[in-house]
């Protein structure tokens, strides 16, 4: 009995067992059956076309798997078998797109191979009079392979029942006859995308363009069409289904023409970004199906019609023109009821009654470069599912305090730059995700911000008081802070020490205020941070913070301050910019600095330094090595060809800057080996000895300064090789010898090679055995004239331009 019992279940396990390996088996040879063996060998050979590694993707792809219906991207007709559909969008694929084994897959119906790394295209050679039929493709997609080369495009009009066709973001350059391409295409296309293709001359004169007879969706944005809105397009006659048009982001010219109203399928239409002008038709109102209508960024002129009104389906409008005039009124709206963004960029004026109430409620407002204010409009709170609100740059003055406050703290983004609102923060409670409320007129003390804000920026206002009350007001949870800009304020007193709340931050702008004191210890505790800029303001004592821990820091700007002590050394080795100009630093320039390899811009100047350049400083290999742009490309202003300078991306310049200090010694010739430097500058030092000749190793110096040193010798042939060099002093030294002779040296100001007794040659000339000192074009003296010993001059090494010399 209880051998019985026990052996019962493990004969039907075993039973389960085999029957299970059966059926597994017989599902196994099903699937065997569904894949075609001619369509599966054509995969395999448009996989060898696929780079390794990035072919790996495909690893579903291989020779032991028989089944290629069950390969990634492949999809096949349950019942014959046939591959229909091949689907590998984004899988970082690279290499060769192999057309030709593709098209072996006669039922292959859809193919998207877009927004991956493929190079090269084969297709089809014209030499064989190659007969596959393609007439079963109605769906490609190859666009978004940015690098892909594509010799020709004949092998297009082999599909004769493609519906859908989508080569955006690829480079057609050499195309001159993709019209005529596509009009091979027959009348089958419905979806037509060549966005970002290089394409230029595009619409040819002819009136006979069949391709677009059945199209619903063609877009031709962001190519460098520059001629008028083209004629077939718009008379298409009355049967045309096209209902989405893009032609934003061309050169487009002339007017919009009014067979435009053929069109009356018409959903979406995007003209922006082009130079149309004239006015912007009042027929526009009769478009009744228009959902979307974008015609910012134009030269229109004019007043907005208010036919526009009508458009009741209308869900997205947006238009902009510096040359629009007149007033914006109720009837503009009156039937809009669909409306859910309205973006306005246009020097008109509002006049809607205090008491209108809208059709609509929108999502999103943009109203900018416009006479909106001087008050803000009443009617604007009656919208009451805001996701963004910008009013920049809208002559806004008054906005009403309590209320206005409530209203937008629900608002994801807020933005009132470039106003004149005047109004005393110091009760409010910022809410918004993203705040830009910059250069206004904003008084009294800094608000407070609750958890919810990610970005702020109050810069460029009459902010006065402590930074305290925005960051030592406790929030009690996490908060989200990761953008901070307070510049260009008028806060005073010491920063706080209240940082243990604000660890998120990735930047923090506080540079030209009056901030006092000492930086509090808590400071290094910001492990995100990338950016700090503290400059100018009045900031002392020692600068002792551990900044080695931010391993994310690239940016640091302390300069113009009162800082004391050595050069702060305890930095992260992967700081691109360091600025600590006009300080009050001493002592040597510390070697540790060659460890900051990555430095693209070192700026030590008018500081007390002393010692001599260290030899190491050629390991720092951001400004010697390759080069590239800055992750975060802020308008930066730097100190560079004698002056002060506003550069856009601060990642782009390669900068030395010494000068100022009482350093000594010989100038190292490592200095010379930091071959990306665009702009060296070791003035107003004691440096000694020869100009090596290897600075003409710096083929991308733009401004060289050595002036003000007591450099000897000549100036060496081959700093005429630096092709780039646009300013150039090394006035006040003790050169001696012929200027070499190179296009830009002579044709610097004269002035630049003053106080060098020695120095001869153009552009310092001779005139009959009298060495002439020329007007420099910032020197105010007049001309000096020696008699003969032309060596023998003797110019104080503090004389201005101008002075007089005295023998
Ligand atoms: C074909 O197979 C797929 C995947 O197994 C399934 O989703 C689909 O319903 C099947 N179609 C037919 C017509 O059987
Ligand atoms: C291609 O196939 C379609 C149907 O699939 C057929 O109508 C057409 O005649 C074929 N063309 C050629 C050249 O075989
Ligand atoms: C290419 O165009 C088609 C048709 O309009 C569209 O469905 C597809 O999303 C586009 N591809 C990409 C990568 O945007
Ligand atoms: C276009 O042709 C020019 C001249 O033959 C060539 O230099 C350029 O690389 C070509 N551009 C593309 C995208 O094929
Ligand atoms: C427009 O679409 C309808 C319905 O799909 C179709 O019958 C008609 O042929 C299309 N018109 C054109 C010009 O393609
Ligand atoms: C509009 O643009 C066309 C083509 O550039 C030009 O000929 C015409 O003078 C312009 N008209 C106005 C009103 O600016
Ligand atoms: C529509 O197109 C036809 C044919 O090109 C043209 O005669 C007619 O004037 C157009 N209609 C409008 C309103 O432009
Ligand atoms: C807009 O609608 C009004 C009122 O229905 C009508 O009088 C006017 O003609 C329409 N304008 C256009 C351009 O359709
Ligand atoms: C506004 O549009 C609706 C359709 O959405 C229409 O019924 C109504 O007549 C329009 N009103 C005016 C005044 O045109
Ligand atoms: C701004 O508003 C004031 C009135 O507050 C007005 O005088 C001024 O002309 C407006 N400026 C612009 C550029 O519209
Ligand atoms: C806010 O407005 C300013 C001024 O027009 C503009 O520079 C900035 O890009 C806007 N910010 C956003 C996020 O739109
Ligand atoms: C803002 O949102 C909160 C919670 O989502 C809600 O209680 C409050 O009423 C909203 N305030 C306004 C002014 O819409």
């Amino acid at each position: 009995m209880l051998r019985s019992t026990s052996q019962i279940p493990i004969i039907w396990l075993l039973l389960l067992l085999l029957l299970s390996t059966i059926i597994f088996e017989r599902c196994n040879s099903m699937q065997f059956a569904k894949c075609n063996e001619k369509d599966r060998s054509a995969l395999l050979n448009f996989k060898l076309g696929v780079d390794s590694p990035s072919s790996n993707r495909l690893s579903s792809w291989s020779i032991n798997e028989k089944d290629c219906c069950s390969w990634k991207g492949v999809q096949c007709d349950n019942t014959t078998g046939r591959v229909t559909a091949l689907d590998l969008h984004q899988q970082y694929l690279e290499g060769e797109i192999n057309l030709y084994s593709l098209f072996q897959i006669q039922s292959l119906t859809y193919l998207d191979l877009s927004l991956n790394g493929f190079t090269t295209l084969s297709s089809f050679d014209e030499s064989h009079d190659y007969n596959h039929n393609l007439s079963n493709i109605q769906y490609l997609d190859l666009s978004f392979n940015d690098d892909l080369h594509l010799d020709n495009l004949n092998w297009l009009s082999k599909f004769s029942s493609l519906k859908s066709l989508n080569l955006s973001q690829i480079n057609l350059q050499n195309q001159s006859n993709w019209f005529h391409i596509m009009d091979m295409l027959h009348a089958s296309l419905l979806e037509l995308r060549l966005s970002s293709c290089h394409l230029t001359n595009i619409f040819p004169s002819t009136k006979h363009v069949s391709f677009t007879k059945s199209l619903v969706t063609l877009d031709l944005s962001a190519n460098n069409f520059d001629s008028e809105l083209p004629a077939w397009l718009f008379d298409l006659g009355s049967n045309t289904n096209i209902s989405h048009i893009d032609l934003s982001f061309n050169v487009l010219q002339g007017q919009i023409p009014k067979s435009l109203l053929n069109l009356t399928k018409l959903e979406f239409l995007r003209l922006s970004n082009n130079e149309l002008n004239g006015s912007i038709p009042d027929w526009l109102g009769q478009h009744q199906n228009l959902k979307y209508l974008n015609l910012a960024e134009n030269l229109f002129h004019g007043s907005i019609p208010s036919s526009l009104g009508n458009l009741s389906s209308l869900v997205d409008l947006s238009i902009g023109s510096d040359f629009l005039t007149g007033v914006l009124s109720e009837e503009h709206f009156f039937n809009l009821s669909n409306l859910e963004t309205l973006v306005l960029s246009a020097p008109i004026s509002y006049d809607m009654d205090s008491k209108w109430i809208p059709p609509f409620q929108l999502q999103g407002i943009s109203l900018s470069n416009t006479n909106l204010g001087p008050k803000f409009p009443a009617w604007i709170y009656t919208q009451k599912s805001l996701d963004y609100l910008e009013v920049p740059n809208s002559n806004v003055s008054f906005i009403d305090g309590d209320t206005f406050w409530k209203f937008v703290a629900n608002i994801t983004q807020l933005n009132l730059s470039n106003n004149n609102i005047s109004a005393d923060l110091s009760n409010v409670i910022l809410n918004s995700e993203l705040i830009f409320m910059d250069h206004n007129n904003f008084r009294g003390g800094l608000p407070h911000i609750s958890a919810n804000v990610i970005y702020l920026d109050l810069s460029h206002n009459s902010f006065f008081g402590t930074i305290s009350p925005l960051f030592c007001h406790k929030i009690g949870k996490e908060n989200s802070l990761d953008y901070l800009d307070i510049s260009s304020n008028l806060l005073t007193g010491k920063i706080p020490d209240c940082w243990e709340y604000w660890k998120g931050l990735s930047f923090l702008f506080m540079e030209s205020n009056m901030l006092t004191g000492e930086l509090p210890p808590s400071m290094d505790s910001f492990i995100d941070l990338i950016m700090l800029d503290l400059h100018n303001n009045s900031l002392s004592g020692n600068f002792s913070l551990d900044l080695s821990n931010l391993k994310n820091l690239e940016f640091i700007h302390i300069g113009e301050n009162k800082f004391s002590g050595t050069v702060p050394v305890q930095m992260p080795h992967g700081m691109e910019v360091m600025i600590l100009r006009s300080n009050k630093f001493e002592g040597n320039i510390p070697p540790q600095l060659c460890n900051i390899s990555s430095l693209i811009q070192l700026d030590l100047s008018h500081n007390k330094l002393s010692g001599p350049i260290p030899k190491c400083i050629n390991k720092i290999t951001g400004m010697g090595g390759e080069k590239k742009t800055s992750h975060f490309p802020f308008e930066f202003n730097l100190y560079a060809k004698g002056q002060e300078l506003q550069y856009l991306d601060y990642g782009l310049l390669r900068t030395l800057d010494l000068s100022d200090n009482n350093l000594s010694g010989e100038i190292p010739p490592q200095v010379f080996s930091l071959v990306q430097l665009q702009t060296l500058n070791l003035s107003r030092n004691h440096f000694t000895g020869n100009i090596a000749k290897e600075i003409g190793n710096m083929k991308n110096l733009e401004s060289l300064d050595l002036s003000n040193n007591k450099l000897i010798g000549e100036i060496p042939d081959t700093i005429s090789t630096l092709s780039f060099l646009s300013f150039l002093n090394v006035s006040n030294n003790n050169l001696v010898g012929q200027i070499p002779v190179g296009t830009q040296l002579q044709s610097f100001d004269i002035s630049c090679y003053f106080g060098n007794p020695g120095l001869c040659g153009a552009p310092l000339a001779w005139v009959s055995g009298v060495f002439v000192v020329l007007y420099s074009s910032t020197g105010l003296g007049g001309t000096l004239i020696s008699d003969s010993l032309i060596m023998s001059w003797d110019l104080p090494t503090e004389a201005g331009i101008g002075d007089r010399v005295h023998r």
